[in-house]
């Protein structure tokens, strides 16, 4: 079968049509972009061939990239993979992917900080691939530069290592602040650091923006509203938020953020926008970052018994990458100054939740024909310390003002993650 051919996999949104693209067009801004273009630069593990057998490999190879990205190839790199040394040489990419010819009237100058990190290096392909001129700023803490690595090179992309408590000084038209460690194991690391980054690294990226006259976006979260009393929780609930518990130097760090933005939306005019984020999974996502999503498929796939901390009926919503991205990029691109709730409402208890990734990870693996030797276990565990009992977001705001909603099913999201996990897996980096 020729490539072009090739079946690629089908998603469906949550009224069951099939979803091509990502985006939308509204507010003046055109950003769809198409989904296979978006995967042929996540799904990673295509863009490697094996070092053994290689050219029979690289055929497959080929077919398989097809297969998720149809017939994106052309802008695969050969890095190969040696097996025997556990090692990989890398090349760069032989072509990038296309991206929009914009005029310079519709061309932004986008500053993202964090722009290594999970979010931000899903925003950064969007951006890129819209045509917009992007600069990364990152000190590399969570991130990674393989996650925007592909871009490296490009004339309308530029990555620096810095980190955000330091001033920096740039021209842009839009900054989006997402610079953070966002998982507890990591934002906990050095709980100083992490409030050191919330408030002075705001404080830097708004004083750029009050330069520049950019328009600011704040990466804020669901956790300013600690463990709610109310459910499910509106823009205009307070929070009730341990201030000196252990996840406290980023949920107050979270809100002291909101809190400059607002003075110097207040006091200096700079145009802000406020995204209350709640929990977020997809590719690219750190697997041993200890948040519930990656910890539960990469102990499926690696056939360990999946750990539920706690008894199993608290409750999450998890919203897919590609939703948040479109989230935000309205966001951005709207007049709403309020803050936004950024989230999936589709609640579920982590007991059943566990449940069903266990069942997505079984589905991909017999669909590659392979045959797990036992059937996992879902095992219970103590409960850490503040952890909410539950949290879901009332989108009613981000639907009236940006028309958003999210359109990725849980279901369609995680087999998108688990078929992500595995190619890490066949590449050797997990
Ligand atoms: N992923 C979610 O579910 C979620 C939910 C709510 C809010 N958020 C927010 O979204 C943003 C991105 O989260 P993520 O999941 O991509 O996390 P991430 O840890 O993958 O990304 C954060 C990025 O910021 C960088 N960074 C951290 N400290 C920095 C500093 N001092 N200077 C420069 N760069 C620094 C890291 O290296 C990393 O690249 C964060 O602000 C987070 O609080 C995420």
């Amino acid at each position: 079968m020729s490539v072009s051919q090739t079946p690629s996999i089908r998603t469906l949104d949550k009224s069951g049509k099939e979803i091509t693209t990502v985006g939308f067009q509204r507010f003046g801004f055109d950003c769809e972009v198409p989904l296979d273009t978006l995967r042929s630069l996540y799904l990673r593990p295509h863009y490697v061939t094996v070092a053994a057998n290689a050219e029979e490999d690289e055929a497959k190879q080929l077919e398989q990239h097809a297969h998720f990205t149809r017939g994106s190839e052309l802008y695969q790199s050969k890095s190969i993979f040696h097996a025997d040394t556990h090692s990989i040489s890398y090349t760069t990419l032989s072509r990038f992917p296309p991206v929009k010819l914009l005029p310079p009237t519709q061309r932004k100058r986008i500053l993202v900080t964090g722009g290594a990190g999970f979010v931000g290096s899903h925003l950064v392909d969007r951006l890129m691939v819209l045509g917009h001129e992007v600069t990364v700023l990152d000190n590399f803490f969570t991130g990674s530069k393989t996650t925007v690595s592909h871009w490296v090179g490009h004339p309308n992309f530029e990555l620096v290592r810095h980190d955000v408590v330091e001033p920096f000084m740039i021209e842009c038209d839009q900054i989006y602040h997402l610079a953070c460690p966002a998982s507890p194991p990591h934002y906990q690391f050095n709980a100083v650091k992490t409030i050191k980054t919330s408030f002075m690294g705001t404080l830097n990226m708004l004083g750029l923006a009050k330069r520049t006259k950019a328009r600011f976006l704040i990466s804020s979260t669901s956790e300013v509203y600690g463990d709610p009393e109310v459910h499910p929780q509106h823009e205009d609930y307070w929070g009730h938020v341990n201030p000196i518990g252990p996840r406290a130097c980023y949920d107050e760090g979270k809100r002291v953020a909101e809190t400059l933005a607002y003075g110097f939306h207040r006091q200096d005019g700079v145009d802000i926008r406020v995204a209350r984020i709640f929990n977020t999974y997809g590719p690219r996502m750190n697997p041993f970052d200890g948040r519930v999503v990656s910890n539960f498929i990469v102990q499926a796939l690696r056939g360990e018994d999946m750990t539920v901390y706690g008894d199993g009926k608290q409750t999450r919503s998890f919203q897919y990458i590609h939703d948040l991205i479109d989230g935000l990029i309205a966001l951005m691109n709207s007049d709403e100054t309020r803050p936004v709730n950024v989230g999936n409402s589709d609640e579920f208890t982590i007991g059943d939740f566990a449940t069903l990734v266990r069942e997505i990870v079984e589905k991909v693996q017999k669909e590659d024909g392979e045959l797990p030797t036992r059937r996992v276990e879902i095992v219970y565990k103590p409960m850490p310390t503040d952890d909410p009992q539950k949290r879901r977001p009332d989108t009613t705001r981000a639907k009236e003002v940006l028309q958003w909603q999210p359109r990725w099913t849980v279901r369609m999201g995680l087999e998108e993650m688990v078929r992500y996990y595995k190619a890490k897996i066949v590449e050797g980096s997990m």
